[in-house]
């Protein structure tokens, strides 16, 4: 079994204190556990989202981050052998509950790729598709307003404005980052999800990205997995590191860079920056 050596760690070596918690939070994850099949990818997570806040997620590879973010909206339900236990909620109430409206969720959660995958339909559509099914515009004057107003906070309407009906795929790749976000902000998020936005990227529209997730943090809680530290000192506030399948440190993002509490954090950190 590929995973088992995520079950050889022992569940008391670490302090899984989670020493700041934000102002106001928006969801919350208790005792979160994730297993694909008897192979267990989580232990016990908790951690606390907030409102108007960036929160990266950092660590090794195949240490748990995008099957954690994935638990947010409940994208490991796509997972056959994925099984979540644990409670998260989002503004209190269980996402996991048998009455969630899964689609309302992932509107409310919304989720961006590592690779930018808009439909391959025109600029237009891609942003109207997700309020269209919705039923959140009454006519065509409202749902316009919708696409423009998504474009402008995704910071791609002046580059588009001239070509809604261009297919979303013939975009470049940074712009079909911007669209996808622009996808995920039509439906009116609470929270947007993002699973290392940037690696498919080149440097200038990384930089486009990050000034971009700096700004939605006014309007919406953001979380990202990224593998680049200095991604993660400029765009988040508060940090949390995985290890392994376990939740190592949460902390303000300067002091998890800055100086961790825990060791395996601080040999993270050293072996990024060495
Ligand atoms: N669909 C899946 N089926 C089985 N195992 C998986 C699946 N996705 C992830 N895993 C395993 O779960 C662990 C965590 O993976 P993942 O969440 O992708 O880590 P990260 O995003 O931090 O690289 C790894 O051991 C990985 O092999
Ligand atoms: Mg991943």
């Amino acid at each position: 079994m590929k995973n088992n050596e995520l079950i050889t760690l022992s569940d008391d070596f670490l302090t899984v204190g989670d020493t700041t918690t934000p102002n106001e939070k928006i969801m919350e994850s208790q005792d979160c556990c994730v297993f694909y099949d008897e192979a267990q990818a989580l232990r016990n997570i908790n951690l606390e989202v907030g409102k108007k806040e960036v929160l990266s997620l950092i660590g090794p590879s195949g240490c748990g981050k995008s099957t954690f973010i994935r638990c947010l909206n409940r994208l490991n339900d796509t997972i056959d052998s994925a099984k979540v236990t644990g409670k998260i909620t989002l503004e209190g109430q269980d996402i996991y509950n048998s009455d969630m409206d899964v689609v309302l969720l992932r509107a409310r959660v919304g989720m961006v790729f590592q690779k930018p995958n808009p439909f391959p339909k025109s600029v237009y559509e891609n942003v109207a598709y997700g309020p269209r099914i919705h039923g959140m515009s009454e006519s065509k004057a409202d749902m316009d307003e919708i696409v423009e107003t998504s474009l402008l906070r995704a910071g791609l309407w002046d580059e588009v404005k001239d070509r809604l009906n261009t297919s979303g795929t013939a975009l470049s790749g940074g712009q079909q980052q911007r669209l996808c976000i622009a996808r995920a902000i039509a439906v009116r998020p609470d929270v947007i999800l993002m699973d290392e936005p940037c690696s498919a990227l080149d440097p200038i529209a990384t930089d486009r990205i990050e000034d971009l997730i700096s700004e939605l943090k006014e309007n919406y809680a953001i979380v990202i997995v990224t593998h680049s530290m200095s991604q993660a000192s400029r765009v988040s506030q508060r940090a949390a590191y995985f290890h392994l399948g376990h939740l190592v440190e949460t902390d303000a993002t300067e002091k998890i860079f800055g100086d961790p509490d825990h060791e395996l954090t601080q040999n993270y950190i050293k072996g990024r920056i060495g």
